[in-house]
């Protein structure tokens, strides 16, 4: 797949209404939906900020989570509006739908310089469709698409792919360097490159383990799917999770590594605990040595100071998944070490989004990372080498 696309600064913006697509699908408190982390909002700023100065009328638009039949008052954008515009320091206006009379007139009205937030892109029933009609009238408003949600740019969806059919599209600064970062990473990476991957599930991991093992040195496996890769090699994996079906293929992911030259590194040691719980008793076993009534729930401490060595020499470390249940403090000291390790290495680290970031962010370790990728589900396809239907749409340079 092409990565380089023409971006911002490739296209003349001034005086132009410009369709942006953001990715400000931020985590809300459940209770009264306040926003618990802008950070997807402030690493879409650059891009605003430079279409604004440059001249640009800005039609900002994004999802926000999964409303299913229509508007819905809690997925409502107005509080994205609100901080956009603390953070922006000017005001944003808002439209109360996505292509109806409020978004069209507002748009239509709109100056250089000047910012409208759409309501939330799911409202409306074809935009998870890609449907192109909802593509076209969201195209009408504008003159020019700019894409920075990176977040969703695995969603071939009408405001993240289709509008691309009717209008020039390119890229802003964010996606340039999530794309930049992560595909330089993978395209030429300073070696050895050391991927560690974590997560309950192997099932979830297949398509980046299969693309990483034509392209790394080393591959750490930490996190519940270890215990299918032990079981797979005929360890007791006692209570702990376990794809069973996935079993022959961990076998064969390890035949690969050895066919490839690729050190695969699993586990060694466990902490196993009696029940799934924060005060649950706890040992540590060897790997493939838990009894029955215990389950695994973070990696040992041999392991760490296998994981950590590895990373301590890595050129590239590329972070997706972590090492144990780190929600519980007594299982989280695994994850806390490997990103302790990460965060003292001379090496390119690159954080995939989702739970390992949150891990980095509150560990407090997040600007000693070269990058933290802002897409969870986008990340994780990104590193499987799959086509991204939000990038593949732009523009080539
Ligand atoms: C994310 O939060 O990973 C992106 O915004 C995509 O959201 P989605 O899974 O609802 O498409």
């Amino acid at each position: 797949m092409n990565y380089n696309k023409k971006t911002v600064r490739d296209v003349d913006v001034a005086g132009k209404k410009v369709l942006l697509r953001c990715d400000f699908n931020v985590p809300q408190d459940k209770e009264t939906g306040a926003i618990t982390s802008d950070k997807r909002i402030v690493a879409a700023l650059p891009t605003i900020r430079y279409l604004l100065d440059h001249g640009a009328a800005v039609i900002a638009c994004s999802h926000l989570g999964k409303p299913k039949n229509g508007p819905e008052a809690k997925f409502s954008l107005a509080p994205v509006a609100k901080r956009l515009g603390e953070l922006l320091g000017q005001d944003v206006i808002f439209a109360a739908d996505v292509v109806g009379e409020d978004a069209r007139a507002k748009a239509a009205a709109l100056k250089p310089g000047q910012i409208l937030l759409l309501e939330n892109t799911r409202f409306e029933k074809g935009e998870t469709k890609n449907d192109p009609a909802l593509a076209k009238a969201m195209a009408d408003m504008a003159e020019l698409y700019v894409s920075d949600a990176f977040g969703a740019v695995h969603r071939a969806h009408a405001s993240t792919a289709g509008v691309a059919a009717y209008l020039p599209a390119v890229s802003g600064f964010l996606i340039e360097k999530e794309l930049s970062v992560m595909g330089g990473a993978l395209a030429d990476p300073k070696r050895p490159l050391v991927a560690i991957l974590g997560g309950s599930k192997v099932s979830s991991k297949i398509g980046v383990i299969n693309n990483l093992l034509e392209i790394a040195d080393t591959i750490i496996i930490g996190g519940g799917m270890s215990y299918t890769f032990s079981a797979a090699q005929g360890g007791k994996v006692g209570d702990s999770l376990l794809e069973a079906d996935w079993k022959d293929y961990s076998l064969e992911m390890i035949e690969k590594a050895k066919a490839k030259g690729v050190e695969l590194l699993l586990p060694v040691d466990t902490v196993i605990a009696d029940r799934f719980a924060a005060d649950a008793d706890t040992q540590v076993v060897a790997a493939g040595q838990i009894p029955d009534g215990w389950q695994g729930l973070d990696i040992g401490p041999k392991t760490v100071e296998l994981y950590c060595k590895a990373v301590a020499g890595a050129g590239t470390v590329i972070w997706n998944g972590p090492m144990g249940v780190f929600e519980f403090p007594a299982f989280a000291k695994g994850t806390e070490a490997v990103a302790e390790a990460i965060s003292k290495t001379n090496a390119i680290t690159i954080i995939g989004g989702g739970d390992s970031a949150a891990a980095v962010e509150q560990l407090g370790y997040a600007d000693k990372m070269t990058h933290i990728s802002t897409g969870g589900g986008a990340s994780l396809e990104f590193l499987e080498g799959k086509e991204l239907p939000g990038v593949a749409c732009l523009l080539d340079k």
